[in-house]
């Protein structure tokens, strides 16, 4: 499905500057469950999706990046030598913060030209921001030849979104754009940054069910979230001077301190404490090949995210419920930022496409919108591409 866009990118490449390009690419990512605990220092459970934003791309002699969007159907051109300044809130402070953050580390860029195809549906919760960022880093540091390892690759492009892009997010979406496996989901602890490959039962599909309500995590309410969270662990440190973060909080001493914090900050340390609880129980669940278990983790997750750290919204939760009482399903829950995008839902294989039919139906006679629905497996991180024409 995937390769014939790498062939595309690489002929427009072609018909624009008559050389033949490098390919590079890097997926989107549906969250299994840990919504919402990267940035807590918690644990996540991502998997890459074979959709990617692909980068056809060759050097140039000077320091001029000439970066076309085939989305926005747009060229821009960007200096090396003068990338500084806040979000501008266009789609180039993607390119403009990767290549600016990577300079600032001391790796010093060739200017390129660059053809951008992106197949991750935006504003959608499928991580389209990273997988552009990521993509971006590769190609650049590539084509420079520099060899970034891709721990600092992932740790600059979350830097470059929080500075020149504007959203304060955590590590989640640029790592596992990165270290994706195919056929894996991968658990993270966001603090130690350890990883652990989990390999998916054969006989089960990611569904993943895109409610078409678009989300804008610059907007504020990401942003919201993530100081309310750092309120909570200021407010309860006197008591528990051992925490630094909602990680090292357990249910029972925020139950115990409830007095002290503000009822919506509570509300949202909650669901980052037992969200911490459900991924490590959902490791253990898929360890063990208990899938039902791990579904029934995904619905509580949900329920979390809806009435605690309410992210969700009423598009999102008819998913959910018409997901819970269709055939095959182990679970489902929103996945992502979360204020519309997707839901990510567990289904037997067998089940999988008369899943898609029913609830493609279902969702238009609750809301008069037409989803769409993507049937993935777990696919492979970011990667350079062999090009139609050969490498430059
Ligand atoms: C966005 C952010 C991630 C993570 C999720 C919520 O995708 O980029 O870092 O915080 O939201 O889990």
């Amino acid at each position: 499905m995937s390769e014939p866009a790498g062939d595309l990118v690489a002929a427009k490449f072609q018909e624009k500057y008559g050389a033949s390009p490098r390919i590079f690419r890097a997926p989107g990512r549906v969250n299994l469950i840990g919504e919402h605990t990267d940035y807590n220092d918690g644990f996540v459970m991502p998997a890459a999706i074979g959709s990617y934003t692909w980068i056809a791309a060759a050097r140039r002699e000077d320091h001029i990046l000439e970066v076309h969007s085939s989305h926005f159907e747009e060229k821009i051109n960007l200096s090396l030598d003068a990338l500084a300044g806040p979000p501008r809130r266009h789609w180039s402070d993607f390119i403009r913060g990767v290549a600016a953050t990577l300079q600032d580390a001391g790796h010093l860029l060739s200017g390129a030209n660059l053809f951008i195809h992106g197949e991750v549906p935006l504003g959608a919760g499928l991580s389209s921001s990273a997988s552009l960022e990521v993509s971006t880093a590769l190609a650049l540091s590539s084509l420079s030849g520099i060899d970034v390892p891709f721990l600092e690759l992932v740790k600059l492009c979350q830097k470059a979104e929080h500075e020149y892009v504007g959203t304060r997010c955590g590590i989640m979406d640029q790592f596992i754009a990165s270290f994706g496996a195919a056929g894996h989901a991968l658990m993270l602890d966001c603090r130690s940054l350890e990883y652990e490959l989990l390999p998916m039962p054969q006989d089960v599909r990611l569904v993943v069910c895109n409610s078409m309500v678009k989300h804008e995590l610059a907007s504020g309410e990401y942003n919201l979230r993530r100081a309310d969270c750092e309120a909570g662990v200021k407010l309860l440190q006197p008591y528990l001077p051992e925490i630094r973060a909602l990680r090292d909080v357990q249910i029972a001493d925020l139950e115990a301190y409830q007095h002290v914090l503000p009822t919506t900050v509570y509300q949202r340390c909650r669901h980052v404490v037992t969200e911490n609880q459900r991924v490590l129980a959902a490791a253990k669940a898929l360890q063990s090949g208990d899938v039902d278990r791990f579904g029934h983790l995904m619905y509580r997750s949900h329920a979390s995210l809806r009435d605690d750290y309410k992210v969700s919204c009423r598009e999102l939760d008819v998913l959910v419920h018409l997901a819970s009482s269709s055939p095959g399903v182990y679970g489902a829950r929103m996945t992502g930022g979360g204020f519309g995008g997707c839901t990510v839902n567990l289904i037997k294989t067998d089940a999988a496409s008369s899943f898609k039919t029913h609830i493609a139906q279902a969702y238009m006679e609750s809301t008069g919108i037409a989803p769409e629905i993507y049937i993935y497996e777990p696919a492979q991180g970011a990667e350079s591409w062999p090009s139609v024409g050969g490498h430059v």
